[in-house]
């Protein structure tokens, strides 16, 4: 992390068991941001579900380092089948974050680790 970005209070990791809500507050296919505020700083990030399934990122494309969705929790493709940047068109795979088209292919969003653990959402 550079001076400029911890002046700014912006982390990229947080630590396991906060609790972040229902998992129901996610549709079936479909992804939320979260931002959380810890102490002075904050972390952003963003959770798909599949099924009872989770898997989290930070929200920080890897290709030019912006927040992946300019609207509202808007991270997937339309058919749900992948994450996508919404600036220049990166696509990542859901279960690996792994960039498979656009401009950095082979990159890697950073994870966020989460699971469902009866019905909520938690760090891990
Ligand atoms: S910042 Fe995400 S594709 Fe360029």
């Amino acid at each position: 992390m550079n001076d400029d970005v911890a002046a700014l209070g912006r982390i990229w990791s947080t630590r396991a068991g906060i609790d972040l809500g229902p998992l129901d507050l996610i549709p079936d296919g479909k992804a939320r941001s979260y931002v959380l505020q810890i102490g002075a700083a904050r972390f952003h990030g963003f959770v798909v579900r599949k099924g009872e399934a989770v898997v989290g990122y930070v929200d920080r494309c890897p290709h030019a380092g912006l927040p992946l969705a300019q609207a509202l929790d808007q991270y997937l493709t339309p058919d749900g089948d992948l994450i996508m940047c919404s600036w220049h068109g990166a696509v990542f795979t859901v279960e690996e974050g792994t960039c498979v088209g656009g401009p950095c292919v082979g990159a890697r969003l950073s994870p966020w680790p989460v699971e469902a653990r009866e019905g909520r959402i938690v760090t891990a």
